[in-house]
Formats: C-alpha cells, sequence, structure tokens
C-alpha cells in the first residue's frame, strides 16, 4: 500500500528494531500511520500488517500532522529531515541522545515552524506495547497533547516536564544505573558459574528482590537530594568492604576480577575522603569533588 493524500494520525520515520515494533504496537492500537524508512525492504512486513509506506520521507511528513522518528540518533534525524517543510507539525525525537542534542534539536525544529517534543524509550523492542514499556517525554505541552494519543498505544507514557532535555537527562540516568548494574551481574554470574550453579537462577532470584534495591536507590537518591548522610542503615565502608570480598573470591576462584576492582577503587575514594561510617550516597561529595578539581585544572 503507497501513500495517497489520506490524512494519518502520525507518521513514524525509521523503521529498524525499535521504530518497527512502535509501528506495530500503532497499528495494533488501531492507529492510522504512514511509515518510512530509508531502506525500504524493511517496511514490508508493517505494510502487510496495515502499514501505509510513503515513497519519502518528505511525503510520510506531509500525510500527518505528528512526525514520530525513531532512528540511529540525532545525527541521522537531522540529515533526514534537513529539507522537508516541517510549519505547523508536531516533532516527535525518540531517537537515543544527549540533553544538549535535544536542545539544539529542539531550537532547530522552532526556526522550521515545529512543536517539539523529546522522547526517551526505556524497553526493549519486544516491551512494546506492553506493560512494561515506558515512554518519557518532555518539551512542548502542545506537541504533546497532539502526540500522546498514539504514543500510548507503544508505552505507558511519562511528561516529565518543558525542559526539552528532562526526558534525556531521566533517560541517561536510568541506562547508566542499568548498564552499571548489568556489569554487576555479569562478575555475579561468572561468581555463579564458578560455583558450577546455573547463572538462571541467579536471575530469577534478582526479579524477586528488584522491589529492594529499587527502594535502596530511592532512599539513596532522596539522601542526594537532602544532603542527609549520617546514621546510614548501611554504611558506604560496608559497600567497599562487599567489593573487597568480590575481589577475594575472584582471586579463590581464578575468575577476572575487574569489575571487583573497579567497584572496591570506586567505593575506596568514598572511604578514604573520611565518608566511610556515611550513608553509600555519600559518593556523591566524592564525584562532585572530582568534577570540581577538573574545572579548576581545565
Ligand atoms: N533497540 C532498543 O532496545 C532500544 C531501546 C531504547 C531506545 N532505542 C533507541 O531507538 C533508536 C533506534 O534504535 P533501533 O534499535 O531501532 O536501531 P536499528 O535497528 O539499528 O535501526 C536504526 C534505524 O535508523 C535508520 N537510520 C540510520 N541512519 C539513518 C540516516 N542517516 N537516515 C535515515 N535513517 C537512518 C535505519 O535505517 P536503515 O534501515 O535504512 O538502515 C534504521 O531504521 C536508537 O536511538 C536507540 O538508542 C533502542
Amino acid at each position: 500500500m503507497h501513500s495517497n493524500s489520506t490524512h494519518y494520525e502520525a507518521a513514524l520515520l525509521g523503521l529498524g528494531a525499535m521504530g518497527a515494533a512502535l509501528a506495530r504496537a500503532a497499528l495494533a492500537g488501531g492507529r492510522r500511520v504512514i511509515v518510512w524508512n530509508r531502506t525500504a525492504a524493511r517496511a514490508e512486513p508493517l505494510v502487510g500488517a496495515g502499514a501505509t509506506l510513503a515513497a519519502s520521507a518528505a511525503a510520510a511528513v506531509e500525510a500527518a500532522a505528528v512526525v514520530i522518528v525513531c532512528v540511529t540518533d540525532y545525527a541521522a534525524t537531522l540529515s533526514l529531515l534537513a529539507d522537508i517543510d516541517l510549519r505547523g507539525k508536531t516533532l516527535v525525537q525518540l531517537s537515543t541522545g544527549t540533553p544538549q542534542e535535544a536542545r539544539e534539536l529542539a531550537a532547530w525544529a522552532a526556526t522550521r515552524g515545529a512543536h517539539y517534543l523529546d522522547g526517551a524509550i526505556l524497553a526493549v523492542p519486544s516491551q512494546i506495547g506492553g506493560e512494561n514499556a515506558t515512554i518519557l517525554a518532555s518539551g512542548s505541552e502542545v506537541a504533546y497533547a497532539a502526540a500522546e494519543p498514539l504514543l500510548r498505544t507503544t508505552a505507558a507514557v511519562r511528561f516529565v516536564g518543558s525542559g526539552f532535555g528532562t526526558a534525556a537527562a531521566l533517560d541517561l540516568g536510568v541506562l547508566s544505573t542499568l548498564f552499571g548494574a548489568l556489569l554487576g551481574f555479569y562478575q555475579g554470574a561468572r561468581v555463579i558459574e564458578a560455583e558450577q550453579l546455573p547463572v538462571d537462577g541467579l536471575g530469577a532470584m534478582l526479579v524477586a528482590v528488584m522491589p529492594a534495591i529499587g527502594e535502596m536507590i530511592r532512599n539513596d537518591a532522596e539522601a542526594i537530594h537532602h544532603s542527609r548522610y549520617a546514621a546510614p542503615e548501611s554504611s558506604l565502608e560496608i559497600c567497599w568492604r562487599s567489593m573487597e570480598l568480590l575481589t577475594r573470591q575472584a582471586a579463590e576462584a581464578a575468575i577476572d576480577a575487574s569489575f571487583a576492582r573497579f567497584a572496591a577503587g570506586q567505593f575506596y575514594r568514598g572511604v578514604a575522603a573520611g565518608f566511610g561510617d556515611e550513608s553509600p550516597a555519600a559518593m556523591i561529595k566524592v564525584l562532585r569533588a572530582a568534577s570540581a578539581q577538573k574545572g579548576a585544572g581545565a
């Protein structure tokens, strides 16, 4: 099916793993969408599922008031939109980027007469359309009002403020937490393997304790927010000792110790700075001081 002058609820530009999942969920939610991808062959399964394929990105944009982009990065977004008329459109960027990139794209969109919403997808493609998918959005409230009905068919959508960089900042905060945890998990998996235990058992157990871990992280965030580090339930020194234990186990089992050494080294910086009996959240003071020194030296 190819585009004609019919009006669509949204144009979806970019049908990689994530863009295709968004389009599929929107179609399943009964939305009329027009799609485009640089490599047209990738659109075929979606056309089979009811999407209209535009002959060009410009044709897709022309056919819809809401334009949702999900490509590799902001540079790809700018290159594909460069020569397209965006006057009066709502532009939603769902490609991952930095807060500064979001602000720059918002400023660029304003010069092109578009309302801009920056979004961040907190899910993998197979989760899109399901109960565990979240999209953070920030920027123009007008753009949010226009895009929200479609976005909500793909994920739970949370408008996190009018700052164009806010969604990207929260996204990077989540990604840092996630990938930090994943590196720790891989070390944990080696501990389990060294004991000839099944790694999937660790995975299942982690799901069970995730609410408790989430609560600990939230408590740390509160401590940082209120600068409240004294009389902790569990001290920074205990974190350092736990990571030292991981280092010792790695030596005993002759497994890679790089993560364990890194984590122990980080917490040791907090102990050496005199924060050993404070909350682990006191690590933020070590990182702030390091930024200040770097800034002063620069
Ligand atoms: N996958 C995930 O788990 C996940 C989760 C959260 C957020 N995201 C974000 O979603 C975005 C897309 O990820 P993905 O997993 O869909 O990546 P992907 O499968 O690698 O797809 C990349 C998409 O970008 C398009 N593209 C790249 N450069 C382009 C250009 N210069 N002009 C036009 N189109 C261009 C590709 O088109 P072709 O098909 O022609 O190459 C393709 O549609 C990324 O920013 C990613 O960080 C992904």
